[in-house]
Parts: C-alpha cells; sequence; structure tokens
C-alpha cells in the first residue's frame, strides 16, 4: 500500500510516499523560514500563500522521486487540522483535488495524532503507549490506547514548550525558530553547576498532582534575568549559561510531569502491556538533553522509550502519509465534503482546563 502525505499546518510544505511495510519512499520538507524570518515568528498569510506557490512542485517531485504514478498510489492523506487555517486549506484542498482526480481514497489528518503515531513507523509499538507530545503549539501527556483513541492526562495551562523555548530563545536575541538554537548554545556550557546558581530558573508545577504544565512563568523569569543583564546584545557566556540552566529545567518540569503520568499508566491502562512504553514526539522532542532525561525516567520505571529519529520529529510529510495508513487499513477514510478544523483536540471528551 502506498500513500501520499501532504503538511502545510504551519511554517513547512511537507510531502512524502510511506508503504505500509513502514519505507519511506521520499519525504521532502521545504521549510518557509527565511520567508518569516525577520517577523520573528510565523505569519499566517505568508505562510498560506508559500504553500500554494511550493506545493505542487513539492507534490511532483516526492511523486517522482518514490518512483510512482498517481495511479499507483492507495490513498492521499492531508493534514485537516489543527493549525493556522490558511495554509491547511492549501494542502487539504490539494490532497482532495489528487484524491478526486485518481478516484482514491482521502484521509483528513489530524496532525496531532500524526506526531502521535510517528513512533510506529519506525519502531514496533504496540498500544496502549504513554506519550508526551511536545511541539510548537502544544505539550500534552496521553496514552495512545489505539488509532483514534487518546486519552488526556495533562496539558499546558499556559505557553506550549515549543513556544517557551521560542519566545526564550527571541528575549535572548536568538533567530526563530529557537528551540534548536538554545539546544546548540546549552551545548557549549562547561561549568553547568555555575549557570544554574548564576541563572536559577523556576520549574514551574514541579512536585504538584497531576500531569498539567505550565511554562509561561519560565519565559517571564528568563526576561527578568535578560533585564538584569548589561543592556545590548547578549554576550555569548551569558547566552551559554542561560540557554543551559533554561533546557535543564524544562526537562526537570518534563520528567517530574511524565513520572506522575507513569505512576497513572502502570497502575491502569499499562498494567497489562507486555511492554510498557514511554514515547515523546513533536518539535521538542528533537532536544537530545529532554530525550536522555526522559530515558532515565523510563528506565527507573521499568519502561522502554522510544523517540523517533529527530528529523520525524519536526513537522514533515512522512508522518502524514503513515497516519494515513493507520486509517486506510481501518477503513477509516473521509468525505471529500470534510471541512479543514484550526482546533481539533485528540481527546475530545477530556475536561476543558480552565486556562487552557
Ligand atoms: O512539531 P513542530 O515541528 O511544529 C509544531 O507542530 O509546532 O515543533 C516546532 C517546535 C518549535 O517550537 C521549535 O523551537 C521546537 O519545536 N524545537 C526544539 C528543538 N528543535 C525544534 N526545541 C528544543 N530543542 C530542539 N532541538
Ligand atoms: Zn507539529
Amino acid at each position: 500500500m502506498n500513500i501520499l502525505g501532504i503538511e502545510t499546518s504551519c511554517d513547512e510544505t511537507a510531502v512524502a510516499v510511506v508503504t505500509d511495510d513502514r519505507k519511506i519512499l521520499s519525504n521532502l520538507v521545504l521549510s518557509q523560514l527565511k520567508e518569516h524570518e525577520e517577523f520573528g515568528g510565523v505569519v499566517p498569510e505568508i505562510a498560506a500563500r508559500s504553500h500554494m506557490a511550493h506545493l505542487d512542485r513539492l507534490v511532483k517531485s516526492a511523486m517522482e522521486e518514490a518512483g510512482l504514478d498517481f495511479g499507483e498510489l492507495d490513498g492521499v492523506a492531508a493534514t485537516c487540522g489543527p493549525g493556522l487555517i490558511g495554509g491547511v486549506m492549501v494542502g487539504m484542498m490539494t490532497g482532495k483535488a489528487i484524491a478526486a482526480a485518481h478516484d482514491l481514497p482521502f484521509i483528513a489528518v489530524n496532525h496531532l495524532e500524526a506526531h502521535a503515531l510517528t513512533p510506529r513507523l519506525t519502531d514496533t509499538l504496540d498500544f496502549p503507549y504513554l506519550l508526551l507530545l511536545v511541539s510548537g503549539g502544544h505539550s500534552q501527556i496521553l496514552v495512545v490506547e489505539d488509532v483514534g483513541q487518546y486519552y488526556l492526562l495533562g496539558t499546558t495551562l499556559d505557553d506550549a514548550a515549543g513556544e517557551c523555548f521560542d519566545k526564550s530563545a527571541k528575549l535572548m536575541g536568538l533567530p526563530y525558530p529557537g528551540g534548536p538554537y538554545m539546544e546548540k548554545f546549552a551545548s557549549e556550557c562547561m561549568d553547568t553547576k555555575a549557570a544554574c546558581e548564576r541563572f536559577d530558573l523556576p520549574r514551574p508545577m514541579k512536585g504538584r498532582k497531576g500531569c498539567d504544565f505550565s511554562f509561561s512563568g519560565l519565559k517571564t523569569a528568563v526576561r527578568v534575568y535578560v533585564d538584569k543583564l548589561p543592556e545590548g546584545a547578549l554576550q555569548r557566556e551569558d547566552i551559554v549559561a542561560l540557554a543551559y540552566s533554561f533546557q535543564q529545567s524544562v526537562t526537570d518540569v518534563m520528567t517530574d510531569r511524565c513520572e506522575n503520568a507513569i505512576h497513572y499508566f502502570l497502575t491502569h491502562q499499562g498494567k497489562n502491556a507486555t511492554s510498557p512504553t514511554l514515547v515523546v514526539s513533536g518539535g521538542v522532542a528533537a532536544n537530545a538533553t529532554i530525550r536522555a532525561g526522559l530515558k532515565n525516567l523510563a528506565e527507573r520505571h521499568r519502561m522502554n522509550f522510544i523517540a523517533p529519529p529527530v528529523p520525524l520529529c519536526s513537522d514533515n510529510g512522512a508522518m502524514i502519509a503513515w497516519t494515513g495508513i493507520e486509517r486506510l487499513r481501518r477503513d477509516m477514510t473521509d468525505s471529500l465534503d470534510i471541512a479543514a478544523r484550526p482546533r481539533w483536540p485528540l481527546d475530545p471528551e477530556a475536561q476543558t482546563r480552565r486556562t487552557a
């Protein structure tokens, strides 16, 4: 089975072809970074226009690289939400047009589900598993019970983890998206103890019951420290120390929140699982320190740990195509009248958080 996957929900135009025996035949990602750079974040109208300008060519290249004609596809999957609605519409309409023209099933993919199922593309992983999903727009802990079945254990009450990385990096004068820059500078830190003493950042929600996150206080604490430094551009050694302490704080919070989730998982859904597994996915899952902290936590609780290869953590078409395969196998296809959804929770039953 060959599926074409299209992703346009944020600032990456991405197209891939994936097979049901987990081969990625092509996986092309066109980043719009340069187009948004001067604005310090993603501008929705620019993103939508850029997806429109590049998507057709990218689909053609992905099909050529896969060595397939449209007639050899078994379905077309496109992100239909959540995300920036203009961009989502571009990818969704292109996907529907290809499906209609070649009489193929169409699969409307929830972008968050695609991050959640990516580890099943790259590793052997059975349901249920415990997932930390951390990206630019979301920070959630979920039990992945099956395709389309999620139980939300925790979410952020304010900013997402990636958003906190990006906003803190911006305060420090680093380019967008700040996550990878923060990791790079943090890795240069030699005196880690001194860095954490000098920039003593909070661990919001650590030690509290439940699995919710809060990141806005951490960002504010970074701002307070930046304001205390001499005016003008920060010195490299200040950036290095602050980035290190920041990354440490985020890792601590994530492992603390996940530890509560592990206790829940192991006494409920996970108790019958032959190999209980903790999974991390989404753009922030590319961070090596966070991965190492979570791996260590999983091992302490005798759980397996899986994180997708770094290029499949951030937005890509392969995760959309793979979700298309998971759904098509279960006859979960969609009509061509399905609408794009700017919001699309994985667990619609979850109690709405007061401030989320
Ligand atoms: O999943 P993703 O590509 O897009 C969304 O669905 O949001 O995630 C993007 C986020 C950005 O906030 C980016 O700064 C963050 O992932 N990110 C990282 C790293 N690489 C990307 N955060 C921390 N460390 C990294 N190495
Ligand atoms: Zn994403």
